[in-house]
């Protein structure tokens, strides 16, 4: 079958992609300082810097919901279990034998199910505890300096013990995101396609995407 490079990835997907990883290897170099595990910036430095990038994580994740939503790529990110064994004993096992994928990446459907399920937990669960846990942190320090009476917390330990947990969960996935990177169709393909946005794939699924049969 005739192979096609197709832009798997838009402008504003790309753009949100390396934003966010940018923010929240900052947010995390910033943390763990916050957290006593260095000193580099020193710590008002580094509370400083992290409450203003934190602001622009949020801004971005409300551009980014939005995007989802109104171009309906959310659809890509829900979870399935159908070939969800095939796909872990690719990566357990097929992938040191030069197996090939179990799953086919196309226009729509570009995560394989592990990644939807992985993504997804991300999405709904990670990223939103952490900010969650963030805010309240936030706003538990600075306006009142004492509690937040309105929502019954009487101590930062619960929300510390959130936030630095969703912290080290989030350096995890990137660990683990950054090998799963190199497990394209080739060691680069998957960095190339989020960096240029174009990705070689074949030539059906481009024409399943123009809505006209092969
Ligand atoms: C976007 C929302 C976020 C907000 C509003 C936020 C806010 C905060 C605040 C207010 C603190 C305490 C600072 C202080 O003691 O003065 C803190 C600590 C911390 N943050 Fe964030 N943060 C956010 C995201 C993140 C992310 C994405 C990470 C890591 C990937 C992270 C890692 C940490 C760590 C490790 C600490 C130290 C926690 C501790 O020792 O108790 N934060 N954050």
């Amino acid at each position: 079958m005739a192979n096609k490079q197709v832009l798997v990835y838009k402008g504003f997907e790309r753009f949100w992609h390396w934003m966010q990883a940018a923010f929240i290897m900052f947010l995390a170099f910033t943390g763990f300082e916050i957290h006593g595990a260095y000193s580099f910036l020193g710590f008002e430095n580094a509370v400083r810097y992290h409450n203003i990038t934190a602001y622009m994580l949020i801004g971005l994740v409300i551009f980014a919901i939005f995007w989802h939503l109104t171009t309906g790529e959310y659809r890509q990110y829900l979870p399935t279990f159908k070939n969800i064994m095939a796909q872990l004993d690719f990566y357990l096992f097929g992938i040191f034998r030069n197996a090939p994928h179990p799953t086919k990446k196309t226009l729509l459907s570009k995560l394989n199910p592990l990644q939807r399920l992985t993504y997804f937990f991300l999405k709904i669960v990670l990223i939103p505890a952490t900010i969650l846990s963030g805010l309240v942190y936030l706003f538990y320090r600075y306006p009142s300096r004492n509690a937040i009476d309105a929502i019954n917390i009487g101590s930062l330990k619960p929300v510390a013990i959130v936030h630095t947990a969703g912290a080290i969960l989030l350096v995890t996935f990137l660990v683990g995101h950054l090998y799963l990177i190199t497990t394209g169709t080739t060691v680069t393909s998957n960095l190339k396609a989020m960096l240029t946005g174009y990705e070689e794939l074949e030539e059906e699924e481009v024409v399943e995407k123009d809505g006209e049969k092969p």
